[in-house]
């Protein structure tokens, strides 16, 4: 976070005045943090070669696409939607990665007619895969490595228990129908979750991949996915990326000796290229004393940010313009949904008056991606702050918007009573 003491400031401008300009609620994105984050992941892995797919599921904005694509990123997409988004940012379909799971051979067949890469997450697509296209198109296999890492439950994907992924147990199947259809793969895939502090984690999965790699002929990559955690609350440590990729050097090299053939390490981040990078700006709407909380009601809730609903995630909330930052008070900072959309418990703020603004950090990942209309509620501006300069990413959407889809019976429609 940057602050000049007083305020909070986004990319160098402050969090209020952007507020104040654009609207609230609004999410705020600072390019520049973006940008070193993305410098930060590739340098670490500078001394082999390697590929960053960001993973758009994150924050689908057509403007952070374009800017990581600027920077040499590749793009992970998971469905056939992000697919055209992707295309349309302007990736190179060779710079695509095409990972769904669960879904129907329809939108496989898109990905493979737009030329992008193919990643196959079951074995009943992979079969119905090598009968349609053989050796024709080439295909890259996700493995479920069963290693237990990640944050909360619903992001652990590694696991014995989880849907993603064909077990590494099931890896004689998968040569079977590898041979039976004489399958051009490419690449090896895994993901294991979200929210992973320990390096020894990603070690663990390049350990399985390296191993199943021996199983297929020479790969032209292998891919890790990505989790790489971020920092939540102040002082958080995060995976120490320098650290892993120094490792995963030494583990690539031995594999190569021994192998003689050297796969580029691939990985797909969301989350550490663009969490930090983004702040949910509200307006507190009412300061509301109960018997045993004081609750800041914002205008925003969990159809803007459902992570903490969702994931028990922890985001922190800042004071945009504290009139008087000594005085501190403990609040809860509640949403305007009908459920309990608490977005942060017991929280140690500058005494708030309705009408100031809060800030909810970490918002640029999983934030704008996951929001919704419920209780018809519209979804906010977004704002992206680059080289000092505030630009409108996308516009506040409006009720007609969010009618354009229904159909009004005609039957149905309210008949003008005759007076
Ligand atoms: C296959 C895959 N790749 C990459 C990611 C991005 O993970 P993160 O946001 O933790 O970097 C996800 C997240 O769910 C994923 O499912």
């Amino acid at each position: 976070m940057q602050s000049n003491e007083s305020e909070l400031l986004i990319g160098g401008l402050p969090a209020a005045e952007l507020a104040d300009r654009f609207g609230s609620p609004l999410y705020v994105y600072d390019g520049n943090r973006i940008q070193a984050q993305y410098r930060r992941l590739n340098a670490a892995f500078a001394h082999f070669p390697h590929r960053l797919l960001y993973a758009i599921k994150a924050n689908a904005n057509l403007n952070l696409i374009r800017l990581l694509l600027a920077e040499g990123a590749g793009l992970d997409v998971v469905s056939a939607p992000e697919l055209q988004l992707a295309l349309r940012a302007g990736a190179r379909p060779e710079q695509i990665l095409f990972t769904p799971n669960g879904v129907g051979f329809d939108e496989y067949e898109e990905a493979i007619k737009a030329g992008v890469c193919i990643n196959i997450d079951n074995l009943a697509t992979l079969e119905h895969f090598g009968a349609t296209c053989g050796s024709r198109i080439p295909v890259c296999i996700r493995f479920n490595p069963h290693i237990y890492a990640g944050g909360h439950s619903h992001i652990q994907t590694g696991h014995i228990d989880s849907k993603f992924g064909i077990s590494i147990h099931q890896l004689r199947h998968v040569q079977r129908i590898v041979e039976a259809h004489d399958l051009n793969v490419e690449g090896l895939h895994m993901h294991t979750g979200s929210d992973i502090l320990d390096a020894e984690i990603f070690l663990k999965g390049a350990d399985v991949l390296f191993e199943a790699a021996r199983s297929f002929r020479p790969l032209r990559y292998i891919d890790f996915g990505s989790g790489f955690k971020v920092a939540y609350r102040e002082g958080d440590t995060v995976t120490d990326v320098e650290d892993l990729g120094r490792r995963l050097g030494q583990r690539l090299a031995a594999f190569a000796a021994e192998t003689g053939s050297q796969p580029e390490i691939w990985f797909e981040p969301g989350k550490f290229l663009v969490s930090e990078a983004g702040w949910l700006i509200a307006r507190v709407n009412v300061v509301k004393q109960t018997v045993a909380s004081t609750f800041l009601c914002l205008n925003t809730g969990q159809n803007h940010l459902i992570r903490p609903m969702f994931y028990d995630a922890y985001h922190r909330v800042v004071a945009c313009r504290p009139a008087r930052p000594e005085t501190k008070r403990l609040y809860t900072v509640v949403g305007y949904i009908c459920e309990t959309d608490t977005l942060a418990s017991d929280r140690q703020l500058p005494e708030t008056m309705a009408g100031d603004y809060l800030a909810i950090a970490n918002a640029g990942a999983y934030g704008f991606s996951m929001a919704s209309n419920y209780n018809c509620r519209l979804r906010p501006a977004e704002v992206l702050v680059l080289d000092g300069q505030a630009h409108l990413i996308r516009r506040a959407e409006t009720l007609d918007q969010l009618l354009a889809n229904q159909v009004e019976l005609e039957a149905l429609k309210p008949t003008q009573s005759a007076s």
